[in-house]
């Protein structure tokens, strides 16, 4: 996007385990290209409709008025029109120019478009992968490292000394170490436990006992019902078929023997009883995360806190398509005090915007992935230098 003077980028990030109920992300579908994965459709909405009837209308800083443009022009509910990848990149660039036409930093834009504070975010690291972005064949999709040192230079430290020693741990094993999507080890292991042990094991080497907690997302959807092998309404995890209730049980288990304060999508996007039998028997001792349950939709998360589904919610801008609907979403999140975490997606691109978003909107957790790979790595650098700034 340019004024005329400046010209700035925004890149648009795609999912591998996406949730039932996000924007359509609009791809061709032209098999003999790039296997039905491209996206000359969504490029030519925003040349040929988006641009002309944006350009010279909208001032930058005019985000609400753009973005709500934005969707009339779509006029339709999961912006299948013209594609939340074709839209997501507009709106994201609009705010990165007004933040360069003012002369700030992105987050700092960012915070005075949201209205609250601003804070460094707590990192949740992916550093062992499972599900769908690895070939581990763990049924739990990310087993992630929470480091609670305080400030967040010292938590990235932790983390990447963490994942050092996990990866020599695993060599002498003679383990791969090869990373999945997200940047994470995906060694061939039985059980979900055996995941837990060699993370402990790698904080205890490492020195961080006790300042390093886990978290996990479950991505269950992955994991439930005869497309993905189990029976109707069941789930299948180490080799067991389990009930939703029998599934919250597995998880009370593995939070009594390993040191978890955060669970993301316990149970299948849909499973309304399974979400809520969790939240009621889980809810008080951790944080439970909703990402495929709510899709960062202010409607679902409204159905959510409505039915008692969870207590937080995970933040991804392309679930909704635009950055003004995101910050309503937020904004609803910290008026029922929902945790909030900011994510990356598993087809990550290298845009550090969620680093400032995380800031501006004083989201309180990140989520973008292990210590490896540069679309990854980009985002904690980035928070390196907010850090330095605030
Ligand atoms: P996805 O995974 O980007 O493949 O959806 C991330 C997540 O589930 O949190
Ligand atoms: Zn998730």
């Amino acid at each position: 996007m340019s004024d005329g003077k400046n010209t700035v980028l925004a890149k648009v990030p795609s999912g591998a385990s996406t949730g039932a109920h996000e924007a359509l992300e609009l791809r061709d579908g032209e098999k003999t290209r790039f296997l039905g994965k491209g996206v000359q459709k969504a490029v030519l909405n925003v040349n040929n409709i988006i641009a002309p009837a944006v350009r010279g209308k909208w001032k930058p800083e005019q985000q609400k008025k753009l973005d709500a443009f934005l969707l009339e022009l779509d006029g339709t509910e999961n912006k299948s029109t013209l594609g939340a990848n074709a839209i997501l990149g507009v709106s994201l660039a609009a705010a990165r120019l007004a933040a360069v036409q003012k002369g700030v930093p992105l987050w700092k834009h960012l915070q005075s478009l949201f209205g609250k504070g601003t804070s460094l975010p707590r990192p949740m690291m992916n550093v062992l992968n499972g599900g769908k972005h690895a070939d581990s064949g763990l049924a739990i999709q990310e087993f992630m490292i929470f480091p609670n040192l305080g400030n967040f230079s010292d938590n990235l430290r932790a983390g990447a000394e963490t994942f050092q020693h996990l990866k020599k741990i695993l060599q002498k094993r003679g383990e791969s170490t090869a990373v999945g999507d997200e940047g994470g080890v995906a060694p061939r292991l039985p059980k979900v436990a055996d995941a837990f042990d060699v993370i402990l094991e790698a904080i205890t080497v490492a020195g961080y006992e006790g300042k390093v907690e886990l978290a996990i997302d479950a991505a269950a959807s992955e994991f439930y019902g005869p497309d993905n092998g189990a029976p109707e309404g069941k789930y299948l995890i180490d080799g067991q078929t389990l009930s939703a209730q029998e599934l919250t049980d597995f998880y009370r288990e593995l939070v009594a023997k390993y040191p978890i304060v955060s669970i993301e999508d316990s149970h299948a996007e849909d499973d309304f009883d399974g979400f809520a039998d969790m939240q009621e028997k889980l809810g008080e001792r951790l944080q439970l995360v909703g990402d495929d349950l709510l899709v960062t939709n202010k409607k679902r998360l409204e159905m959510g806190i409505e039915k008692k589904l969870c207590n937080a919610i995970l933040i991804k801008v392309n679930q909704i398509g635009t950055l003004s609907e995101t910050f309503e979403t937020m904004h609803l999140a910290k008026k029922h005090d929902f945790g909030t975490v900011i994510s990356h997606r598993s087809g990550e691109t290298s845009d550090d915007f969620i680093a400032d978003l995380a800031v501006g909107t004083d989201a309180g957790q990140i989520k973008t992935g292990s210590l490896s790979r540069s679309e990854r790595i980009a985002k904690y650098n980035q928070l390196l230098r907010i850090e330095e700034q605030l």
